[in-house]
């Protein structure tokens, strides 16, 4: 005998409205495609304005509901007080989240050693600043302000786009390049590893803070997706993947759905990982 909604019914997400901090870049657009193929409204928050507009506009011609695109600095408070206005004005309310954005280091920008490839010993205090402005007080930010929202209405999820390497630390070994002395050999950034760490820290709080008011907090732990690596770099990280690949940028979309929906409606406080087995090793 059915009780209740039916499995169906548990994933809908008609008549919802999801911000997505990010939405310009490659997988907060993906997130958004995800919510919208299930009926929601899409919010892509991001400083790329064009991006996240032209992205939008794409969204709202080929789903049901309506994306639109903003630009929003998530570092700021004053932008992201806006932002929830502007939403609400357009929308009448929020109720899904997703703290996606961040300075998300590519391996060319780590092989070439820019900003973000830089080793521990000489790690910038100006880009540990720069990126833990994003990648965490950015998502703390979001949380207040949208979570603030959702706990007066008693309804929300939030989203925290974690890493692998929130779970296990990067091995360095596979950024290494022949020939060049220790002191130049380029890492995987220490702000990725305390950020990505520190939002499932920021994960299980709001989880609990909010538990009493019907406001969700997981996280999604992500592998790394294929976005034409080299092929060396390649064969060394999928050496560390029991499923031997990276990521599709199209697997997280089942997820995604799942843990903004009712379908997880009895998860809080959790990491979903999603990286062929990666943290297993
Ligand atoms: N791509 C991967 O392989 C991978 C793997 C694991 C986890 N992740 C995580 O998934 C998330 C999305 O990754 P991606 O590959 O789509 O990254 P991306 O670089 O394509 O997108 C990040 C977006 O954030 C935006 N952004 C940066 N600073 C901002 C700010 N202050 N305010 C608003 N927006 C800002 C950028 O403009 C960009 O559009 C990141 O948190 C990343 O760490 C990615």
């Amino acid at each position: 005998m059915k009780q209740g909604k039916s499995v169906h019914e548990l994933f809908d997400l008609t008549g919802k409205t999801a911000v997505i901090t990010g939405g310009a870049g490659l997988l907060g657009y993906k997130h958004a495609e995800a919510l919208m193929e299930f009926g929601a409204n899409c919010v892509l928050v991001d400083i790329c304005k064009e991006r996240a507009e032209e992205l939008a506009s794409a969204l709202t011609a080929e789903f049901k509901g309506e994306a639109v695109g903003v630009c929003s600095d998530i570092t700021s408070k004053e932008d992201i007080e806006r932002l929830k206005d502007t939403v609400i004005k357009r929308f009448g309310s929020v109720h899904i989240l997703i703290n996606n954005a961040a300075n998300n280091p590519k391996f060319e920008e780590i092989e070439k050693k820019k900003d973000c490839g830089k080793r521990f010993e000489t790690f910038p205090v100006a880009n540990w600043n720069d990126d833990i402005a994003v990648g965490l007080t950015g998502a703390f930010l979001c949380s207040q302000i949208f979570g603030t929202h959702f706990a007066g209405q008693e309804e929300g999820v939030i989203l925290n786009i974690s890493s692998d390497l929130g779970v296990i630390a990067p091995d360095q070994r596979i950024y290494r390049q022949d020939g060049l002395p220790e002191e130049e050999q380029p890492t995987k950034p220490v702000t990725y590893s305390v950020i990505k760490s520190g939002l499932i820290g920021l994960t299980r709080y709001l989880a609990t803070y909010w538990a009493d008011k019907n406001v969700r907090c997981n996280a999604l732990v992500p592998g790394g997706v294929y976005t034409g690596q080299n092929d060396v770099f390649l064969q060394k990280l999928t050496n560390l993947i029991p499923m031997g690949r990276m990521a599709e940028p199209d697997e997280y979309k089942a997820a995604v759905v799942f843990l903004c929906s009712e379908a997880s409606k009895y998860m809080t406080g959790a990491s979903l990982n999603i990286e062929g087995g990666r943290t297993c090793w």
